[in-house]
Order: C-alpha cells, then sequence, then structure tokens
C-alpha cells in the first residue's frame, strides 16, 4: 500500500493478493473457519482518491452518497467508482452503495471517533471482483488508513487492525503493510514474512463469480492437515520446483464444485509449461507462477487467445 499527498488530495495505491497456500484447520464457535494461509501481494492494483469536501464533488462515474451519521453535522460521505482496467474486462456496474466496504470502513470509523468530517472517494477499480484477490478488503484497509490520516483521528495500528477484523478477515494482511504473510485465526493473526524470489503470475479471472460465504459452506475441514511450513522453507531456500509441489488450496474443490469455469481453468493452465497452477483464495481467479516475466508475458497471450476471461501479468516485488 503507496500513500501520496497530491495537492488537497490522498491518494493510496493498493494491491491484489494470492493465496500460495490455503489449508481449513476446523469450524469455529463463531461460524467462521479456523485457516493456516500464506498470501503474498502482486503487482495488480487497485487506486484510491480521498479528498474532504464540504460538498460532495459531482461526476459522470457511478457514484452513492451517504450521509447517515455520528450525528445531524455530519459532512456528506460519497463514492465513485469506475473500472481502470482493460476495457474488455470490465465488471459492468460496480457496487458503489453504503454496503461497499470502503463506505463501511469510512463510517465505522466515523462511528468509532466520533468525527463528523466528510470526504469524497474516486475508486478505480483494476483488481477483479468476486475473485479471490481480495481487492474489496485491500480497498477497505486503504481506506482506514487514509482517513486515519486525512481526518487527523490518531488511531493506533492496533485499533485499525480492530475496526478492520469487524469488517473482513483478509483486511488485516493489507493493514500490515507486508508483501508476504502467513495468516491464521480465521486470516486476521499475521506472521510477516520478508520477500522471497521475486515470481511471475499469469491470472485468469473467468466472468464468473463466487461468494467467499458459499465456498466456505461447502468446505470441510481437514482430516490430517497440512503445514504451510514446507512451502515456505522451499520458497525461502530458492527451490521453486520444489515450492511448486507443496501448493495447496483446500477452497478449490468445493470451488470446482460449485463453478465449472474453474475446473476448465485447471485443465486449461495444466496444458502449459507453468512451474505450478493453482486456484486464489475462494475463487474464481486462477494463476500460474512462471519465473521469468518474459515467460509469463507469452503463456498469458496463450491463455488469452482460448478465451474470452480476463488474463493478466503480475508480479511480485522485487
Ligand atoms: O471475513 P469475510 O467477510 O471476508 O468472510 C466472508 C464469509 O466467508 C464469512 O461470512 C464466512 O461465511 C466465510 N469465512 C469463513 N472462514 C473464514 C473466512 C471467511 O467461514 N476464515
Amino acid at each position: 500500500m503507496l500513500l501520496r499527498q497530491e495537492g488537497r488530495a490522498l491518494v493510496v495505491r493498493t494491491p491484489a493478493k494470492l493465496n500460495l497456500f490455503l489449508e481449513i484447520l476446523g469450524k469455529r464457535p463463531d461460524g467462521y473457519h479456523e485457516l493456516e494461509t500464506l498470501m503474498m501481494t502482486v503487482g495488480n492494483y487497485d487506486t484510491l482518491r480521498f479528498t474532504e469536501e464540504n460538498l460532495p464533488a459531482h461526476s459522470s462515474a457511478s457514484r452513492s452518497s451517504m450521509s447517515s451519521s455520528a450525528s445531524d453535522s455530519s459532512l456528506p460521505m460519497t463514492l465513485a467508482c469506475h473500472w481502470g482496467g482493460a476495457p474488455n474486462c470490465s465488471p459492468g456496474s460496480l457496487p458503489t452503495g453504503a454496503d461497499n466496504l470502503v463506505m463501511r470502513a469510512a463510517q465505522l470509523l466515523r462511528e468509532f471517533s466520533g468525527t463528523c468530517r466528510g470526504v469524497h472517494v474516486e475508486l478505480t477499480k483494476r483488481i477483479p471482483l468476486s475473485a479471490g484477490l481480495a481487492g474489496g478488503s485491500s480497498d477497505c484497509a486503504a481506506t482506514l488508513v487514509a482517513l486515519n490520516r486525512m481526518w487527523e483521528l490518531g488511531l493506533s495500528d492496533q485499533q485499525l487492525l480492530k475496526l478492520g477484523a469487524q469488517l473482513g478477515s483478509d483486511v488485516a494482511f493489507f493493514l500490515r503493510k507486508t508483501p508476504v504473510a502467513i495468516c491464521r485465526g480465521r486470516g486476521e493473526l499475521i506472521e510477516p514474512l520478508a520477500q522471497p524470489m521475486r515470481l511471475h503470475f499469469v491470472i485468469s479471472k473467468p466472468a464468473s463469480g463466487l461468494s467467499t460465504a458459499a465456498v466456505f459452506r461447502h468446505c470441510h475441514a481437514a482430516i490430517e492437515p497440512r503445514s504451510v511450513r514446507p512451502l515456505v522453507d522451499a520458497l525461502y531456500s530458492g527451490r521453486l520446483s520444489l515450492a511448486a509441489t507443496r501448493l495447496h488450496n483446500a477452497l478449490q474443490q468445493p470451488a470446482e464444485e460449485l463453478n465449472s469455469d474453474v475446473i476448465r481453468l485447471r485443465r486449461q493452465f495444466a496444458r502449459l509449461p507453468f512451474v505450478a497452477h493453482q486456484m486464489s483464495g475462494s475463487g474464481t481467479s486462477y494463476f500460474g507462477i512462471c519465473s521469468q516475466r518474459e515467460q509469463a508475458e507469452s503463456l498469458a497471450a496463450q491463455v488469452r487467445s482460448t478465451g474470452r476471461d480476463h488474463v493478466f501479468v503480475a508480479s511480485t516485488q522485487s
């Protein structure tokens, strides 16, 4: 997550994530599942532009307005959202209502802090939706960090993490601003790791998406859970072909039962010379790993030529 001041606006660039490992350890009394997962940010970003103004600016993009707030004197909070990725991959209408995680984060911050200050957010989406890439959680974390600064709330990292956990299980990973982490609990307990060797991914997102809740409803806790450690050891000793044998996503099987596009992508990726491939998070996006960017670009062209999916290349930071 990168913040920069541009005149009166605070601009945040916030990344997508991939899960190279995800194991289900059990179902919890609160209905969530206990996880062990390895998450990595990749170079596919949404951009959020925050401006504070007394009256919301007008724009042609889809927008919503929310002025229900801590007090009657609260200033408006508005969100405008447009697609900034490849034009032929636009997901259509983008959700800008009060249930958008950006608006929920702003509203929660306002309730928690008692501030009446308002904001206009311009969200440029490039991270595909309902994809298992955590675009919504990433935007949510960016909003908490940016508004804490812009509204001069002075909340600690710990307080932001607590608020983030109320908004989604993946939000904590982005708040920690680490490129890689092992995440446990329901995803909010973060063990930050350094960046391993540089990896290049071909990511394909079919037009269909999956609801995270639906995929978790279909999953089963592992009887003999795998550990993330062997994958971490292989990655951090630079043995990519060994790491490739240790990729795992326990949500892939239930996702395949719910959505045949995931099966189609698995078969398509299996025919190409990726080091390894699997679904990310709760899907439906599917990724293949390459050791070289040029090879990723060339395999992406092959994946793209055979279908109508949203296919792109993203690398980890060097
Ligand atoms: O936390 P988040 O809102 O992203 O989760 C969406 C849904 O996914 C939850 O309502 C829950 O049904 C399911 N989930 C789960 N176990 C987790 C994370 C999410 O069952 N660790």
